[in-house]
């Protein structure tokens, strides 16, 4: 009599100790997936699965609703809050995640026996988690396989996967992870935009602003060809010691201030 009480009760402690962990992470969920390679790039070879990496994890940001209405509302000449920018610390608020997502993300990897010493948490913010992986242990986190491809027209080669999973429950918590199945790489992309310049909308019906923007616009942009895209060529600035002009670089490409001086 005691002796199946003592196991019933057993039976049930197991289920419920193991029921949820096993479910949790067993039951995944493609993220995202190519049906083939990504144009300009080659299959290479299968990666090395003691090659190391840093898997980088976007947890979702929680208030990014919000960060966007502030942005508008402060962006608005007629509204209230014009001009009355968020501190530093109040865009972090913004944009950190929600905690849940932080200790759904802690348990994952405390399930993968990644030691804490590998795990670097973004500081301010906090909606980035670096991860020191092999790539045989990538691979068994995100149900994947990573294979070296090359892009020939920069020689360049890259560690990606063509498509990966993550344990269902996890999917409302990251946005994305990196390196996966995002080919774009800081050369590649520079090359690329070398290689096909990008269109510049010459035409707008609307405001037919066409006839004033120079076509040699279409690939190199100049401050003749700002002027006459924003439609600015005549206004002349007013207030010069208070204003500011902020130029954001991406991809290692920066303003050339030769460029901001009067008649370049
Ligand atoms: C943690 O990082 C160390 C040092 O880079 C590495 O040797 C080890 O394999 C990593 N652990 C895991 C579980 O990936
Ligand atoms: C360009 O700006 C001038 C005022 O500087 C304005 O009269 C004109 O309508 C604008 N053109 C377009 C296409 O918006």
């Amino acid at each position: 009599m005691l002796w199946s009480f003592a196991i019933i009760v057993g039976l049930a402690a197991q289920l419920v100790t193991a029921t949820p962990l096993t479910r949790r992470w067993n039951d995944v969920a493609e993220k995202h997936s190519w049906a083939e390679v990504p144009r300009g790039w080659e299959y290479h070879s299968t990666a090395p699965p003691d090659h190391m990496f840093e898997m980088r994890v976007a947890l979702k940001q929680n208030k990014i609703e919000d960060l966007i209405a502030n942005l508008m509302e402060t962006s608005d000449p007629n509204h209230i809050k014009y001009g009355k920018h968020l501190s530093l610390a109040e865009a972090e608020a913004l944009v950190a995640p929600h905690e849940d997502s932080v200790e759904a993300v802690e348990a994952w990897l405390e399930h993968h026996d990644i030691p804490r010493g590998n795990v670097t948490y973004r500081k301010g913010g906090g909606e980035w988690v670096t991860i020191r992986v092999s790539v045989a242990q990538a691979e068994r986190m995100l149900n994947t396989k990573y294979n070296v491809y090359h892009h020939p027209a920069s020689s360049e080669r890259v560690v990606r996967s063509m498509s990966y999973s993550l344990p269902r429950e996890l999917h409302s918590h990251i946005d994305v992870i990196t390196p996966t199945t995002y080919f774009g790489t800081l050369r590649s992309m520079r090359k690329t935009s070398f290689l096909q310049p990008p269109p510049v909308v010459l035409e707008d019906a609307e405001f037919d602003i066409s006839a004033a923007v120079p076509s040699s616009c279409g690939s190199t942009i100049t401050p003749a060809c700002l002027r006459a895209l924003y439609n600015t060529t005549n206004y002349v600035p007013q207030a010069t010691i208070i204003n500011k002009l902020g130029v954001a670089g991406y991809l290692q490409e920066y303003a050339n201030r030769a460029d901001l001086q009067v008649g370049s």
